[in-house]
């Protein structure tokens, strides 16, 4: 099965986006032909400044490496340098009527937040439907908020088929409905916009520093602790299997530990799970040429793809 996924490069990545996102998508690799991309052309939508524009994107790409994508596996590319997604674009454009667009809540809730209303953030579904049917996409792996974006690709397909015969596969969004959300330092949920993140690579004393401010409640030493309202808790057992947990639940319960406890275990286990990942990050940021070489290598797969999928729809729409 095809899966396809863009990556919004947008800072530092923390463990909310390390559960919720990252570690299905290397699970996806070992069953799946997985097709990932830096969706820098979308972020340019939002983007004010071409040097953290630049920056983002290739420290995405040096995180996800880190992070298990491996490229023998999966193709991984930056956006723009498979600009036939950009032809194909326009051509969607044609096939995509205005009342679709104008109901993407998406980017209402953006001209909400201050991103200006340009024509760039408006058609920005298009430039997704693109992505996924350029690449004759089954399965696309979002979170909820991007579920409408698949349903407006999958119209946009079916339009363009019925007036030239079955060119586009017609996806579907795959939601990982079971995971909680996770919570942020502050109870909340993690965003690296709450500034309640626990960032991903992090020095182990500023690891500690952000496990130490993690809101609790002032239950005094030896008293037992309710593990079920603990948010120091709720982070520490997505690192731990069914047994350890319970062994965590009496360590609350036995009322011989406090908070104190609690988070140098939970920095312990998040600085343990990090550490192959760290690893090789510190070997790609030392090693930047075979990223880049990675990346290329993605795109020329990805291009030629890409190209042979474009001539067939240019004939289809009588383009020369
Ligand atoms: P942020 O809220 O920090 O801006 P993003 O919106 O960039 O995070 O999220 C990227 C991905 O990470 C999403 O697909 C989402 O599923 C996942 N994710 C982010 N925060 C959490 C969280 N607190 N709990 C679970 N998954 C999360
Ligand atoms: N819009 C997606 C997001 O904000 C990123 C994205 C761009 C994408 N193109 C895609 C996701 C194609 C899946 C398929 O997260």
């Amino acid at each position: 099965m095809r899966v396809l996924t863009g990556i919004q490069a947008s800072g530092k990545l923390h463990i909310g986006n390390y559960f919720g996102a990252m570690k299905p998508m290397v699970e996806l690799q070992e069953k799946h032909e997985l097709f990932t991309f830096i969706a820098n052309y979308h972020s340019l939508t939002s983007s004010k400044d071409a040097q953290a524009l630049k920056q983002n994107t290739i420290e995405a790409a040096v995180d996800y490496l880190s992070l298990g994508i491996d490229p023998n596996k999966t193709t991984f590319w930056v956006q723009s340098h498979v600009p036939e997604v950009l032809e194909l674009y326009w051509i969607l454009s044609k096939f995509t009527p205005m009342g679709l667009l104008e109901r993407a809540h998406s980017y209402k809730d953006k001209v909400a937040k201050g991103i200006p209303a340009s024509h760039a953030l408006f058609s920005y579904p298009v430039l997704m439907a693109a992505d996924i049917l350029l690449f004759d996409t089954q399965k696309v792996p979002v979170g909820k908020d991007q579920i409408q974006h698949v349903e407006i690709t999958r119209d946009i397909a079916i339009k363009f088929n019925n007036e030239y015969g079955e060119i586009f596969v017609l996806p579907e969004h795959l939601v990982q409905e079971e995971l909680a959300t996770i919570p942020g330092i502050d109870g909340q949920k993690m965003s690296k916009s709450y500034d309640n993140a626990i960032d991903l690579f992090m020095e182990e004393k500023e690891l500690q520093k952000r496990c130490n401010k993690i809101l609790s409640s002032s239950t005094p030493l030896g008293d037992p602790i309710d593990y079920k309202t603990c948010h120091i808790y709720t982070l520490a057992a997505l690192f731990l299997s069914e047994e350890e947990r319970s062994a965590l639940q009496e360590r609350y319960k036995s009322g011989k530990e406090g908070y104190g406890h609690f988070k140098k275990y939970l920095k312990e286990l998040i600085w343990k799970e990090l550490a192959p990942a760290r690893e090789k990050r510190a070997y790609y940021l030392a090693h930047m040429d075979e990223v880049h070489d990675i990346l290329n290598e993605g795109a020329k797969k990805a291009r030629s793809l890409a190209s042979a999928k474009m001539e067939k729809v240019k004939e289809a729409v009588g383009l020369l």
